[in-house]
């Protein structure tokens, strides 16, 4: 029997694999996230981690879990908060949750695909706040999604599940990708990909050459009518650039899931016009988060078990 550190509550039955593998499960009462500190103190306890996205699990975190610590299993499948560097060096695998959240994030970016294009947030906030007087010609004119060109940037598991609901819905899609992907519509040069697209929607992890991607310069390659969509994390945009780009009208509006600071938001990004702000709910349904959190753990049983995970990230 192993201890295993679970850093939030998770959805009921996430932890069920590592109950059904009879770990004992280490937790915090009140589901208040662990500082700093806690985590260093509670890592050097255990032999696993379960953790989330909002956990930054560094090289002093993985550092305090030496010997004892087997695995990190990250309940997300972007793990740019946590040190895999620092974590193989310590011979400590990391685990992520690849595969179940693809078709839930893809839903949520078409969703802000559709409200950012047709201005639906600010349609409805007028509504809700007594500022609509009746139906006029000319308000809320946004921009048609079918026979758009969507230009989908990263074309993983999730890009290319957007790009499929997209063809449903008429559109025209491009994708760029560095090495050629071998699919209809690969574009290779970002920049010109940017300068086609009527949608532009974000499916990148966040490394060092993905930290803003999206920054004023290739901002101003988007057409003055395009639409920005990014549900892959906040860093591959510049924000800052992006509130300028729209209060200038150099882009048509926004849809955003996740942000650089979180859970800070740019204050000009909360007050830029046809800005759609969600807060990084790209996976949040609940078989899609308890899916998560099964396959977190699993990966953290199958470690302790000596067996190699299907979802590990560690080389
Ligand atoms: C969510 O943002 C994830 O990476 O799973």
């Amino acid at each position: 029997m192993a201890r295993v550190l679970v850093t939030r509550r998770l959805p009921d039955g996430g932890t069920d694999p590592l109950t059904a593998a009879g770990h004992e499960i280490v937790t915090t009462d009140d589901d208040a996230p662990l500082t700093h500190e806690q985590l260093c103190t509670a890592v050097a306890e255990v032999d696993a981690v379960v953790c989330l996205l909002t956990d930054r699990i560094d090289d002093a975190v993985i550092t305090a879990g030496v010997p004892h610590l087997k695995v990190v299993a990250n309940v997300a499948v972007g793990y740019d908060n946590v040190d895999v560097s620092a974590a193989a060096a310590a011979g400590v695998a990391v685990c992520n949750t690849p595969g179940v959240l693809d078709e839930t994030t893809a839903d949520l970016a078409f969703l802000l695909i559709l409200t950012a294009s047709r201005l639906s947030s600010t349609a409805e906030h007028d509504l809700r706040t007594g500022a609509w007087h009746g139906w006029g010609i000319n308000q809320y004119l946004g921009r048609d999604v079918h026979g758009a060109t969507l230009g989908v940037v990263g074309y993983g598991r999730i890009g290319a599940a957007v790009a499929r609901r997209a063809e449903g819905f008429g559109m025209h899609v491009l994708h760029h990708t560095r090495n050629d992907t071998g699919a209809p519509g690969w574009v290779a040069d970002l920049d010109a990909l940017l300068a086609e697209s009527d949608v532009v929607s974000l499916h990148v992890p966040l490394k060092d050459e993905t930290r803003h991607l999206i920054d004023a310069r290739r901002l101003q390659l988007m057409k003055p009518t395009a639409v920005l969509v990014n549900t892959a994390r906040g860093p591959v945009v510049d924000e800052e650039a992006l509130a300028i780009a729209l209060e200038g009208g150099e882009i048509f509006a926004a849809g955003i899931d996740v942000y650089e600071r979180e859970p800070e938001v740019h204050p000009r990004l909360l007050t830029a016009p046809r800005t759609v702000l969600l807060p990084h709910i790209g996976s949040a349904s609940q078989q899609t988060r308890t899916r998560m959190a099964q396959l977190a753990c699993e990966g953290a049983v199958a470690v302790l078990n000596g067996e190699r995970p299907p979802n590990l990230v560690t080389p």
